[in-house]
């Protein structure tokens, strides 16, 4: 018994809201009935949220109202009440300075809307790059039974008879401009041709990376990496999602009994067979750091080392995911290294992993390679250390030059992006250079930008020399492609030895010896450090002042530092 009235004993966690019997309960169903619910309504049955990052300044989400229409379908047809909300939306093509640096605020938005509000399960509906690691990093510090729903790629772009892939083409098409052979005219041409269907980038970027390994995970169902954003199985899937859901809230499925540690090592392996972006390692060791998962950044390399790339995509090769879809999609490459997995973990489908490959098939072996005939060997992101990256830093070897992935140069050394604007159309590099950016990490850019996958300079491309050994503290889009070391940690903002290289020093790469080596005395490197200047952030308030003074560094994922963790599903006062 309440102050003012008796209460029932609530059976779910909605209940707790609209099945008091008390002036709580009379607020809490009266409003929601302005929206047009029945009584029953309230009865207890599951409510499921719809966690929806719709929005038209992310273009790549700009459907995900129709597809939530597909997931209330669901819900109701499995006997709950689905309520949509909005949260923070992060559209990679349009945000500045990068998405990156609000993929933490917008978790804080979701755990917040998630754990305040009166939902028993919710479906995740994300797309674009960041959406999907910050709806689960929020979920999941909440631990609610969730299941994902990706908005699927755009259909592939075409043009002058070529198949146009997002992001990865840009590149190539501003290298075409920079080196004279392709006209601004014909650059702009492009524009349109290679976005032509709602939907998310079509190369296996980040947003596809993330979406594939969803499925992995186990959190998402089968089909949700690969099928066409406009494909009518796409809004089945969403419309069995929402049946899910409820099912999962009836079973007390919660996302930490689906993302745990041998779940990881999956998604690890799976990422290496795909050919996946380098901005997967952050985005799961985060995410893992809110369930309390041991997941290291070293998993990343003892788990992925040998697996081979098994997909001939963009930007490790040259189709996209409306071909990847077609001949088999995420459950024909999870077949084919079924046996490096561990196909007894439980799935959102409340079956394990292994009977949801059971019938995968693969149906072009053109896109989707064997396992015992690979399209290139041992492509698990390679974790380097050495006295240029304490901490480490990444490559992923299916998107570099065979050739130099062992690589002694001298370094041309960049103080930040706008330093590099200023000089990498005038420095007189050789093909042996390495390009060294800083100042572009979590704390130093702020947000970790995607721009470690630097520019070739001038007077190479004009040699025809089309990649270099790059190392920076920044990431990299998952579109891009090149030798290039990413996430070096710490940061040079962060006390970093990166800080500390010069124009001219001596580096040594050894990819198959997971090194990275500058060649000065620590006495010499001391000396630098006595005479460098403490970084200091130019942010005074707000957002990004918070992210700067709180946020980790890219090795364990770069979530802010009082984030980790998660605070569960209980809430310790009533409203008003
Ligand atoms: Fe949104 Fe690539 S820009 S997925």
């Amino acid at each position: 018994m309440s102050e003012d009235g008796p209460e029932t004993k609530p059976k779910r966690r909605s209940q707790e809201w609209f099945g008091r019997l008390d002036s709580y309960g009379f607020i809490y169903r009266s409003w929601m009935k302005n929206q047009g619910h029945t009584a029953d309504m309230f009865d207890g049955r599951p409510v499921i949220g719809i966690c929806n990052t719709w929005s038209e300044l992310t273009p790549c989400n700009g459907h995900l109202r129709v597809l939530a229409e597909h997931v209330r379908r669901g819900v109701y047809a499995a006997g709950g009440l689905p309520l949509e909300f909005p949260v923070t939306s992060l559209g990679e093509s349009n945000m500045r300075p990068t998405t990156m640096l609000y993929r933490n605020l917008a978790s804080m938005d979701v755990e917040a809307s998630i754990r305040a509000n009166p939902l028993d399960g919710v479906v995740l509906l994300v797309g674009c790059d960041k959406t999907t690691p910050a709806l689960l990093m929020g979920a999941a510090s909440v631990d609610l039974p969730a299941i994902v729903v990706s908005g699927g790629p755009m259909l592939s772009g075409s043009w002058k008879g070529k198949r146009l892939g997002s992001g990865t083409d840009v590149i190539r098409f501003k290298e075409a401009v920079r080196a004279g052979t392709m006209s601004v005219e014909e650059f702009m041409a492009a524009e349109a041709a290679m976005s032509r269907s709602a939907g998310s980038c079509n190369t296996m970027g980040t947003a596809s990376t993330m979406a594939s390994l969803c499925e992995g995970l186990g959190i998402a169902l089968p089909g949700n990496g690969a099928t066409p954003a406009v494909d009518a199985r796409r809004q089945a899937l969403a419309f069995e999602a929402g049946r899910r859901a409820v099912a999962m809230v009836e079973a007390d499925l919660r996302m930490s009994h689906v993302l745990t540690r041998p779940a990881f090592l999956n998604a690890v392996r799976l990422n290496a067979a795909l050919g996946g972006s380098t901005n997967a390692v952050v985005h799961l060791l985060a995410l893992a750091g809110r369930l309390g998962v041991d997941f290291s950044l070293d998993d990343w390399d003892a788990a992925g080392r040998d697996v081979p790339c098994l997909v001939n995509l963009m930007p490790s090769g040259q189709y996209l995911m409306e071909d990847f879809f077609h001949a088999g999609g995420v459950g024909a490459v999870l077949a084919e290294i079924a046996p490096l997995l561990d196909t007894t973990l439980p799935t959102v489908t409340g079956r394990p992993l292994s009977a949801e490959i059971a019938e995968a098939e693969a149906f072009d072996r053109d896109v989707i390679f064997p396992l015992d005939a690979p399209f290139k060997p041992a492509a698990g992101i390679a974790v380097l250390r050495g006295n240029l990256a304490p901490r480490g830093a990444v490559i992923k070897p299916s998107a570099a030059t065979p050739a130099l992935m062992r690589h002694t140069g001298k370094a041309i050394v960049f103080d930040g992006p706008d330093d590099l604007k200023a000089r990498i159309d005038t420095v007189e590099a050789s093909a042996d250079s390495i390009l060294v950016l800083r100042n572009c990490g979590p704390k130093g850019y702020p947000g970790m930008a995607e721009i470690g996958n630097l520019p070739i300079p001038r007077n190479l491309l004009e040699a025809g020399i089309t990649d270099v050994v790059r190392i920076s503290d920044a990431r990299m889009s998952g579109t891009a492609f090149g030798t290039v070391v990413l996430h070096v940690a710490p940061e040079a903002a962060d006390g970093g030895p990166l800080a500390l290289v010069e124009t001219g020093d001596t580096i040594t790469l050894d990819v198959p010896a997971r090194t990275l080596h500058l060649d000065v005395s620590d006495t010499e490197l001391e000396a630098r450090r006595a005479r460098r200047a403490a970084f200091v952030s130019p942010y005074a308030r707000g957002w990004e002042k918070l992210y700067v003074e709180h946020v980790q560094q890219a090795d364990t994922g770069a979530d802010l530092d009082f984030l980790v963790g998660g605070s569960g599903d209980g809430v310790p006062r009533v409203s008003h």
